[in-house]
């Protein structure tokens, strides 16, 4: 069986640490296990760590454009691994190139890098090692929502300058008690956020999600579900954003959908960058409309260099707290999807049944409420 794996190249860190199971170097660990069973794997399909940085690279952007090894392997490959963090975009087109392809294994969660209506029509399977890095992300969330309204960046950067002078970091740095703290989505991500709010003593923690909580999970964080987005928004000191990019929500957190936020709110999205309209951002921070804006995903990854995100500012000349989608690729949840993309194959493999939580696309449907109302 031939086995493709879309991963990145991850340079030295990854030749001195074998738990970046994530890169080329270290291919999930799996390719003993493959090869042993006489599989064919290709692993070393490697993407740019920057675009358009490595001109002169070996393997210059192999996972795009006609010449790909991307494009050169899907065309018989049986299996295809990927991960949200540098993704293979699998378009439609692809799809329809893929005559053999029959199960796409996303490494991690959130696998809106799949065309996955192609998938369906296709009856290709689509799984995600469901809850693997949950707690990483809903760690880094409530990391990114205290940086941003404590003002740690601009603090921090002050300290390296050599400056000393309390007062302009002071004039825009709060406490997290008494504020009203939403979610976008309050699935396992989004409640893992709220739980961990809870000592925070915030004034109120809302969620909005066409998916209930159930009631004793809601009573367990005092949370309250608003169902209307627009009066959800406006009622929010702090919006998190922790549903998954789908047609119903690229493009949610647009430049009408601001002016229904408090004016200084802060927004931390580490779901998808496409989920929040990336220029309606930059302006709102830049009038004030937003204070602060935080996460780890971009609507292009990797972000290029002039992308606004990496610099926008609020009028303050701070309120950013962008990085690399690395939230859910701490070490600890690498070897969490790493094992749970064996276990997936193993279950193939086998003909055995999989973990019905994992399965995102059955054959020839969705077998996920959680990527849109169908
Ligand atoms: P989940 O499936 O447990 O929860 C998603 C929730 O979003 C569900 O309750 C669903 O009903 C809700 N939802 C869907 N569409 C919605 C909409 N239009 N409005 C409001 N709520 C909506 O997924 P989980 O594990 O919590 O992950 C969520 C997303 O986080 C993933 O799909 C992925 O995009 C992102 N993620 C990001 C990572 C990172 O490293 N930055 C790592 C892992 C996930």
């Amino acid at each position: 069986m031939k086995i493709l794996a879309i991963l990145y190249n991850g340079g030295q860190a990854a030749e001195q640490e074998s738990r970046l199971l994530g890169t080329v170097e270290n291919q999930l660990g799996i390719r003993e296990w493959l090869t042993s069973q006489g599989h064919e794997f290709i692993g070393e399909c490697s993407i740019p760590l920057l675009a358009g940085r490595l001109s002169n690279a070996r393997r210059l952007y192999s996972k795009e454009g006609p010449d790909s090894d991307f494009q050169k392997h899907i065309v018989d490959a049986e299996v295809l691994i990927t991960t949200p963090f540098h993704p293979g975009y699998l378009t439609r087109d692809l799809i329809e190139k893929a005559k053999n392809l029959k199960i796409c294994v996303t490494a991690g969660v959130g696998s809106d890098h799949i065309d996955l209506n192609a998938a369906v029509d296709h009856r290709i399977q689509v799984l995600e090692v469901s809850g693997s890095n949950v707690v990483s992300v809903a760690e880094h969330v409530v990391m990114s929502i205290l940086l941003l309204v404590r003002n740690f960046v601009p603090a921090h950067e002050m300290i390296e300058r050599g400056d000393w002078q309390v007062s302009e970091i002071a004039r825009n740095a709060f406490d997290l008690e008494n504020k009203v703290v939403g979610t976008i989505g309050a699935g396992r991500i989004g409640y893992r956020v709220l739980q961990r709010l809870v000592p925070f003593d915030c004034k109120e923690l809302l969620y909005y999600d066409y998916a209930p909580l159930p009631p004793d999970a809601a009573k367990a964080v005092k949370a309250r579900r608003v169902e209307d987005l627009k009066e959800f928004v406006s009622q929010c000191d702090v919006v998190t954003v922790n549903c998954p990019l789908h047609e119903g929500t690229l493009g949610l957190i647009n430049a009408e959908l601001l002016k229904h936020f408090k004016k200084g709110a802060w927004l931390v999205n580490t779901a998808r960058g496409a989920i929040c309209d990336k220029d309606a951002v930059a302006e709102a921070l830049k009038s004030g409309q937003l204070a602060g804006y935080a996460g780890d995903v971009w609507n292009v990854q990797p972000a290029p260099k002039d992308h606004i995100w990496r610099t926008m500012k609020n009028t303050l000349g701070g309120g950013n707290g962008m990085v690399p989608h690395y939230s859910g690729t701490t070490l600890d949840a690498q070897a969490r999807y790493a094992k749970g993309v064996k276990d997936i194959l193993a279950n193939y493999f086998e003909g055995k049944p999989q973990d019905p939580q994992n399965i995102i696309v059955g054959l020839g449907k969705y077998e996920t409420r959680a990527y849109g109302q169908r």
